[in-house]
């Protein structure tokens, strides 16, 4: 039929799974394609994700807090054709590469991983204030859980993407979350999410999202209140004399 043609036609995107931002993306998807169409802007859903690779250096590389970096890991992924297709599908829109452009924002996505809750409006603010993205939506299921207990910020973001002497903007999801927010989520995603499972279940990862957000209050606690009673010199004059003791040790 016409719309297998389409599917057909649709280059891969990706393969899915998250990569490491310092690595090359896995292979399993040329990356090219995904939206490219119509005469003279062809862009790829590649290059949008090497952007997004490359520019958190420049987006977090000052963000440091007493000399640590907030951010834990940023991954990233593209999509599968297949599922790429079925979204498409699932909300009523003929399967084209205009319509993939237009009707999908997450078909690049971008996960950054951070350990304190407090660190996550310092994230947001700096990928809100950086000037080469556009961020034009914001999901707050960190204040908002999902009714099964799905916890993350989540921005769309339109990343430019320069292409034959134009800036061409793609869509893009950036998803925040603390390191105890990815456990949950990872898990749930590999007992039930888009799976059939069992009220009771459901019943217990909506438990066990509760007691993660509970522990990510309680590091994040303990966190504020080491860093409002040792105070950078303070911590630095304990490493020096711990160092001398081990030296004197060491001589002896
Ligand atoms: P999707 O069809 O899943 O893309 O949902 P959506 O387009 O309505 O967007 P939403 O912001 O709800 O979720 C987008 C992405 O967030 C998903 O692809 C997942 O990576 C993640 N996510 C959302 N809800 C859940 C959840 O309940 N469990 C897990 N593990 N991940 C979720
Ligand atoms: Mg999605």
């Amino acid at each position: 039929s016409g719309m297998e043609a389409w599917i057909h036609d649709i280059a891969d995107a990706g393969s899915g799974e998250y990569w490491e931002g310092t690595k090359r993306r896995p292979k399993g998807g040329t990356g090219k394609g995904i939206v490219s169409f119509g005469a003279g802007w062809a862009f790829a859903a590649g290059d949008c994700g090497k952007t997004l690779r490359t520019e958190p250096r420049e987006i977090f590389g000052n963000s440091n807090r007493d000399g640590e970096d907030i951010i834990d890991n940023i991954k990233f992924r593209l999509k599968t054709k297949k599922s790429t297709v079925k979204k498409l599908l699932s909300k009523g829109f003929e399967v084209n590469e205009e319509n993939i452009a237009k009707e999908l924002s997450d078909v690049v996505g971008a996960r950054i991983v951070c350990s304190f809750i407090s660190d996550m409006p310092s994230i947001i603010d700096k990928i809100c204030n950086y000037p080469m993205l556009e961020v034009a939506g914001f999901k707050d299921y960190v204040n908002n859980p999902k009714p099964n207990g799905y916890s993350s910020y989540h921005l769309l973001v339109l990343v430019p993407i320069y292409y034959n002497g134009n800036y061409e903007y793609v869509k893009a999801e950036i998803q925040i979350r603390t390191k105890a927010m990815n456990v949950w989520s990872s898990l749930h995603h590999k007992i039930c999410y888009k799976k059939e499972t069992t009220p009771e279940v459901e019943e217990e990862l909506r438990a066990l999202a509760g007691l993660t957000n509970e522990i990510d209050q309680k590091y994040d606690e303990i966190y504020r209140n080491v860093k409002d009673n040792l105070g950078n010199d303070v911590k630095s004059k304990a490493v020096k004399k711990l160092v001398k003791t081990i030296n004197e040790k060491t001589l002896c």
